[in-house]
């Protein structure tokens, strides 16, 4: 639902508007998804001319903190770029249990005592400036993408960023500007929808089955004239779709029409993904392969390598230099440390076999109550409904948070998000018997 703003917003300069939309963020006022007074409405309360209004709402559009749908008015976007002073609302109130994060779970993450001690004890020297990757985790990263296909031959380059959506940024940012276009999937990871807004691209989207993205998706997005695609490779969030080899080479080949477009691959899951790999990258063209270690490691270690050619990676350090410069070594070398564990690597096996379970059984449930349910490979599973808030709702009152289909499409019909983090395997048939009441629920009536 679509709260009206009460917020007054204040200001007779398009600057003066924009700055109070953005103090009303700050304050919590405002929040995510309010809608902004029509254009005419907040002129004439402020006393100056629509243009001025209009203005304020397109820079505030440009910098990714409103969007504008048409008829349906001006709000604020899910993520906009300025941080607000109040603890942002909980997602799931107390009692509820919570599989709206898509997070992985932390009782399948790796223990990182044993390798905090050894840092202690091999890291204890301070350190000034002037680092960059670490060259054990740039080899160890080189043997990984080469046994998956990622081509890091001679003409290809590594490097380490604070996880996948700072790489994505920096990516996004040195080679990008401002009004341009960029493919990405629909649906796809909230974060990137928000990314590209927020840097003032325009979002072309590329509609995914489980196979990944669709070659006509792919073609229409070209020929609308993307400079860059963010493809996921594995485990897409929200729909769990995984590019398959056959979809792979079709999509290369359409790919190999368009040299220019820097092709931006994200393997997040990783060493958690059920599936082998079937990477886009072809040297002979920009493009970026990017490995997260957040969900088979931890998303506090805040690192993922990143395999390219060198004219973009080259791009991506030198974003880099002029901001957080470089990846702190001590969490470079217990990176390393935890790629070249053997306990550490049953863990993650572990893990794989549990996310493949728990999605397996729920979405074989929800078969059995007539729902039907995407969820090939990760840590998600998508349900197609035809009322997104009411679902929600009713899945609330039943005792689950999950995500609206909302925050993750642009085109794309509507769905639920259903995270398997959260979720034991003995609650399966619960939640499958709440979901299949809630998307039963007639469309507007959220009461169960
Ligand atoms: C598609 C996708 N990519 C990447 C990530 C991880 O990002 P980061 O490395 O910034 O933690 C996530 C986490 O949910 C994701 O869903």
């Amino acid at each position: 639902m679509i709260v009206p703003v009460r917020y007054q917003i204040a200001g007779r300069s398009a600057a003066e508007i924009a700055a109070s939309v953005e103090e009303g963020l700050r304050s919590g006022a405002l929040e995510p998804g309010q809608l902004l007074p029509p254009v005419r409405a907040l002129a004439q309360a402020l006393g100056v001319a629509p243009a001025t209004v209009a203005a304020a709402y397109r820079s505030l559009r440009e910098r990714g903190v409103v969007e504008t749908a048409g008829r349906k008015g001006t709000r604020i976007r899910p993520a906009p770029p300025v941080a607000t002073r109040i603890a942002r609302p909980v997602v799931a109130p107390p009692g509820t249990i919570d599989l709206s994060t898509g997070e992985p779970d932390r009782r399948l993450l790796p223990a990182l005592g044993p390798f905090l001690r050894r840092l202690a004890a091999e890291a204890a020297e301070p350190l000034g400036y002037g680092y960059g990757p670490l060259p054990e985790l740039v080899d160890a990263a080189t043997q990984r993408f080469a046994a998956d296909g990622v081509p890091v031959g001679d003409d290809a380059a590594i490097s380490v960023t604070s996880g996948a959506l700072d790489a994505i940024e920096r990516l996004l940012a040195s080679r990008l500007r401002m009004g341009d276009r960029v493919g990405i999937e629909d649906p796809c990871w909230a974060n990137v929808i928000d990314l590209v807004a927020a840097l003032g691209l325009h979002a072309v989207p590329i509609p995914v089955d489980d196979e990944g993205p669709t070659v006509d998706g792919l073609r229409r997005a070209l020929a609308a004239g993307v400079s860059a695609v963010v493809v996921t490779s594995r485990a897409h969030n929200p729909t769990g779709a995984a590019v398959s080899a056959e979809r792979a080479a079709r999509l290369r080949r359409v790919l190999a029409g368009a040299p220019d477009v820097l092709v931006i691959e994200d393997d997040h899951a990783a060493e958690l993904a059920e599936v082998p790999l079937s990477t886009l990258a072809a040297p002979g063209r920009p493009w970026a392969f990017v490995r997260s270690l957040s969900k088979p490691y931890g998303p506090d270690l805040r690192i993922a390598v990143v395999a390219g050619d060198e004219a973009t990676i080259a791009r991506l350090e030198g974003r880099q230099l002029l901001g957080s410069r470089w990846v702190s070594t001590l969490l470079q070398r217990l990176a390393v440390y935890l790629w070249h564990d053997d306990r550490v690597a049953a863990t993650v096996d572990r893990a794989r076999a549990e996310y493949g379970r728990r999605r397996a059984a729920l979405v074989s449930a929800l078969a059995e109550r007539g729902v039907a349910a995407r969820g090939h490979t990760g840590i998600n599973v998508w349900v197609s409904v035809e009322d997104e808030a009411g679902a929600v709702a009713a899945l609330r009152d039943l005792g689950y948070a999950v995500a609206p289909g909302s925050l993750f499409r642009l085109h794309a019909p509507p769905g639920l998000r259903i995270s398997i983090g959260g979720l034991d395997l003995s609650d399966v048939n619960r939640v499958a018997d709440a979901v299949a009441t809630a998307v039963a629920a007639p469309p507007g009536r959220a009461t169960v």
